[in-house]
């Protein structure tokens, strides 16, 4: 069938009806939304809420017992572990507490994903791609450094590095600001920006109310489990 209009681009990710239990408590119940690639959304809420919950869903580290999970075209409940892997190595996860490795420096943390991602890197091509991730987050004179040697602002812009240096489809970040001053934090954010004019989907859990009403971006709200609101907050506002 010949159409006039032009297809949107398919989303980088589909939350279709999803629920999560972790044993008898409900976690998510019936939460649908999609996001394109390109756009970035905040996920807000207060404790509890579920946001942690979806974006281990969708980085495949947990399943729906019900709904369909879409991310970069394939549905994750039902994928086995090979086809997994290969949709966990399109989602850059920036984690609350960072996760470095400890006993590598800042070049070599970054070039150690790459590497993961990409099994047949050779370790020289992967250093320079992690410096020039390094140099996109603003920490090129810090890549020797290792992550105990780091600010906590700096060891976050460093899991960011390693989380975008792959570019991939779905970038997801929790609570990415949460102990960073307003400096760093604004810093932090316009990193996302950044990814996501470069095509990057991207979804932040967060806490910070002035942030997102900052950002005048989409803002997907849950409440116990399910999507509240979704809006995106005008200029005016
Ligand atoms: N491993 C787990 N085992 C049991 N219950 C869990 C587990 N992880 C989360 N929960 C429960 O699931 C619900 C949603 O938790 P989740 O961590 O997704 O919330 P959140 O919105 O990220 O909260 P916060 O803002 O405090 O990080 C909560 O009731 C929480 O107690
Ligand atoms: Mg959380």
């Amino acid at each position: 069938m010949v159409s006039s209009t032009t297809t949107p681009d398919p989303p980088a990710i589909r939350l279709d009806g999803v629920s999560f239990s972790y044993g008898r408590v409900l976690a998510l119940d019936n939460v649908s939304f999609s996001l394109h690639p390109g756009e970035l959304a905040y996920l807000v809420g207060p404790s509890a809420a579920g946001k942690t919950t979806v974006l281990r869903l969708l980085h495949g580290q947990l399943k729906p017992q019900r709904g369909s999970l879409i991310v970069d075209g394939q549905e994750l409940g039902r994928a086995r572990a090979r086809k997994l892997r290969r949709v966990r190595h399109r989602v850059g996860v920036i984690f609350q507490d960072y996760r470095l490795l400890r006993r590598l420096t800042a070049a070599e943390n970054v070039a150690y994903t790459l590497r993961v991602v990409d099994l047949w890197l050779p370790r020289r091509e992967a250093l320079s791609r992690a410096n020039a991730a390094l140099e996109a987050v603003g920490l090129s004179e810090r890549a020797n450094s290792f992550p105990h040697q780091l600010s906590g602002g700096q060891q976050q812009r460093l899991a960011i590095a390693r989380a975008i240096a792959a570019a991939p489809t779905v970038l997801l970040a929790d609570e990415p600001t949460a102990s960073l001053d307003s400096v760093e934090a604004r810093r932090v954010l316009a990193l996302f920006e950044l990814a996501a004019s470069g095509g990057t989907a991207v979804l932040v859990a967060t806490h910070n109310a002035e942030e997102v009403a900052r950002s005048h971006r989409r803002v997907i709200g849950l409440s116990d489990g399910r999507v509240a609101w979704d809006r995106v907050l005008s200029r005016s506002a």
